[in-house]
């Protein structure tokens, strides 16, 4: 069984994987960045309550979660462990500006009020930081306000309890009452970029609900039935915000 620390993860190529997921958008990603705009407009329909700080773990090459977070943080962080997708991070975080490739995604976003307000590419630039860090580490010490995970948990290792290990992690890295959005990918059986094969664990939706359950309120679970290559099921998008229980280790 593939664990996260057996994967090649310093020969991922971000390029060839914007190439293959991102560079001409899919309809399902669009969905799920409408679902998770009006998610978090929702969350502050009255307004933000303190200048807020964001996280997004497990970046990688993909910039749509942090830009679906921007108009409410005051600062935002994108955790990455693989240091090909660190230095794509800088790149795009960089004063001359993210690629064009993320345009058709803010172009949704920014139909809604709160975002049309944003000046996304310079407000990327001033206050997204990235910062090499392993999901597994994250151990409650440090916590945000407002956090996405994609594609992350499910998507490093073919090991059950490191599934729900990062799951719990990312939970622990939220404040009491943080809006929270995480995707998965539904029955992955793992995935290929470029040269190399990554790991992955099979779930559903049950047991997406099951590995949050514990740790968030008003949850809402998608079960998408998009399928974007061979070898998943579909995806799976869970919003909602974090609970005021202490994670059990
Ligand atoms: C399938 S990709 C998802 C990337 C991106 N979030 C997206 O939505 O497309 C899995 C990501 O998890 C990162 N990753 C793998 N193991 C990790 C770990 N232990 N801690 C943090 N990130 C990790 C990989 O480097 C990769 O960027």
């Amino acid at each position: 069984m593939d664990r996260n620390a057996d994967a090649p993860w310093a020969q991922f190529d971000p390029e060839v994987y914007v190439d293959l997921n991102y560079r001409v958008p899919l309809e399902v990603d669009l969905l799920i960045v409408r679902l998770m705009r009006d998610h978090f407009g929702r969350c502050f329909a009255g307004g933000v309550p303190a200048p807020m700080r964001g996280v997004d773990v497990g970046a990688g090459a993909n910039l749509y979660p942090g830009l679906a977070m921007l108009p409410w943080c005051e600062k935002m962080v994108l955790l990455e462990y693989a240091q090909p997708n660190v230095e794509y991070l800088e790149r795009q975080t960089s004063p001359e500006g993210y690629d064009e490739a993320w345009d058709a995604f803010w172009n949704e976003l920014g139909k809604a009020p709160a975002y049309a307000a944003v000046e996304p590419r310079t407000r990327f630039s001033e206050i997204v930081r990235v910062e090499r860090a392993n999901l597994l580490d994250l151990d409650g010490q440090r916590r945000w306000d407002i956090g996405t995970m994609f594609f992350v948990a499910d998507s490093m290792s073919e090991c059950p309890e490191e599934f729900r290990r990062g799951v719990r992690c990312f939970m622990d890295a939220l404040t009491e009452g943080a809006p929270f959005a995480a995707a998965f990918m539904k029955e992955s059986v793992g995935y290929q970029v470029g040269e190399h094969r990554y790991p992955a664990y099979r779930v559903n939706e049950d047991r997406v609900r099951e590995s949050l359950e514990p740790f968030v309120s008003e949850l809402e679970v998608h079960d998408l039935h998009h399928v974007v290559r061979p070898g998943h099921e579909g995806i799976i998008l869970a919003l909602g915000r974090r609970n005021s229980e202490i994670a059990v280790p």
